[in-house]
Order: C-alpha cells, then sequence, then structure tokens
C-alpha cells in the first residue's frame, strides 16, 4: 500500500445529539489511544462549545458563504473558528437535496471555508438514479468542477473529499469495497491529471453506512483515506472501533 496519507474519521451527527452525547463521545475518544487518526466529530452547532477538552477535532456541519449580517439562520466560518473549529462540511448531499445547494454554491462554500482557515470537507456522491444510469462518474466530476473552477487545483491541497454515494446514505447499503475504491481511484486520476502532488496528498474519505464491522474494508483499499460516519457516529464506541479500524 504506497503513498497511504494519514486517516481521518469523521462522525456527522446530523440533526440529532445532545450536550450527554457529546461528553459520552469525548470521555470515549479522550481514553483511547488514536494518534495515528484524525478524529473530527461535527455536531449540530449548539453542542459545539460541549466538546472540551476533546483530543480530536470538531466541525461545522455546513456555513454560510457570507460572512455576517441579515441572514437569519446561518453561521459564518469566521464564527466556527471562534467555536475552536478545524473542519466544515460542505456540499453534504441532504443539504443539496433540502437546501437546493448548487455544485457553484458548494463551490464557493469551499472558498469562503479556507478563506476563514477551516478545512473543507466536500461531500460529493451521485443519487441511485445516475449511479444505476452508470454516469456516476459524470456527476461526481461535475461535483469537483464546480469547486476547481472556484478555488483553483492548487487548494485542493488544503481541503478533504468526502464520497458519499446519495444511495448509501443511512440505507444500510454500503458501496462495496470495489465500488469504493473505483470512485476513489477516479477522483484521486482525475485531480493527478491537473496536479499529482495534490492528488497523492489528497484525503478522500467514504461515506454511506459505514460501521465498525464493514470498515476494515472499506478502509483497507487503497484510496479510501477514512470515512464519514452518519449513524454510527451516534455510538461512541461503535464509532471508536471505526477509528480504530482506520489505524490499520
Ligand atoms: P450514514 O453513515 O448514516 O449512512 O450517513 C453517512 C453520512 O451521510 C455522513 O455524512
Amino acid at each position: 500500500m504506497q503513498n497511504k496519507r494519514r486517516p481521518i474519521v469523521a462522525g456527522n451527527w446530523k440533526m440529532n445529539g445532545s450536550v450527554e452525547l457529546a461528553k459520552q463521545m469525548m470521555d470515549t475518544i479522550n481514553s483511547a489511544s488514536l494518534q495515528d487518526v484524525d478524529v473530527l466529530i461535527c455536531p449540530p452547532f449548539p453542542f459545539l462549545s460541549a466538546f472540551a477538552p476533546f483530543n480530536g477535532a470538531i466541525g461545522g456541519q455546513n456555513l454560510s458563504e457570507f460572512d455576517s449580517g441579515a441572514h437569519t439562520g446561518e453561521v459564518s466560518g469566521s464564527m466556527l473558528k471562534a467555536l475552536n473549529c478545524d473542519f466544515v462540511l460542505v456540499g453534504h448531499s441532504e443539504r443539496r437535496t433540502d437546501n437546493g445547494e448548487s455544485d457553484l454554491l458548494v463551490a464557493e462554500k469551499v472558498r469562503v471555508a479556507l478563506e476563514h482557515g477551516l478545512t473543507p470537507v466536500l461531500c460529493v456522491g451521485e443519487p441511485e438514479s445516475v449511479r444505476d444510469s452508470g454516469e456516476y462518474f459524470n456527476h461526481i466530476q461535475g461535483q469537483i468542477d464546480a469547486v476547481i473552477s472556484v478555488i483553483g487545483i492548487a487548494s485542493f491541497e488544503k481541503i478533504v473529499v468526502a464520497y458519499e454515494p446519495v444511495w448509501a446514505i443511512g440505507t444500510g447499503k454500503t458501496a462495496s469495497p470495489i465500488q469504493a475504491q473505483e470512485v476513489h481511484a477516479f477522483i484521486r486520476e482525475y485531480v493527478g491529471k491537473l496536479d499529482a502532488d495534490v492528488a497523492n496528498g489528497l484525503r478522500i474519505l467514504y461515506g454511506g453506512s459505514v460501521k465498525a464491522a464493514n470498515a476494515n474494508e472499506l478502509f483497507s483499499q487503497p484510496d479510501v483515506d477514512g470515512g464519514l460516519i452518519g449513524g454510527a457516529s451516534l455510538d461512541p464506541q461503535e464509532f471508536l472501533n471505526i477509528c480504530l479500524a482506520a489505524k490499520g
């Protein structure tokens, strides 16, 4: 396994969790030995400040494309920084669907995140109909092209990509390790045509029904550099076991 990058295991709580769960998660992660893995939790905004002292990183699940002003309900990159976030999820499929976030808006949010010193975790992935039509490479390429057009390829050095096939999110229908590897390799190869060094260092996470039971096989694929975990990140012990699987 050449050129393996430092793994990241990220938990996306979506609109779930509590201060109590934050405390349980901190206790579980803080007492584990996870030096070789970057651990990240993205809870709902109100629970970010509950994560201290935490031996992992925290991140937002979204950020506004604006810095401040009359945008009720929005949270800016500088606000996330003020709460000690190092990361932010951008373009999660649920935001693309529920909030109509376009590829270009997602690209703009990636730019704003970088401007605020946050590492964006750019989420890409195809819905089931696109998978079935066989057009999934084109779909994902389009999502990535939009970001390249706004921030340029060199800035990919500072971002993380998460491949989350929509049909595998919360469905229990995990992509097979071969399916995940195929898309991860495609993304790396595509970025590599523009900048080989950036592609080589780019961390690409897989998300979609990852559990401790399937994490090992997924994470051992050469182009899978960790995971973005939804449901299973609400169970601290299960999440820890996924982190341990990434340790190799
Ligand atoms: P599940 O792990 O619940 O399938 O969710 C994946 C996801 O959307 C993480 O962002």
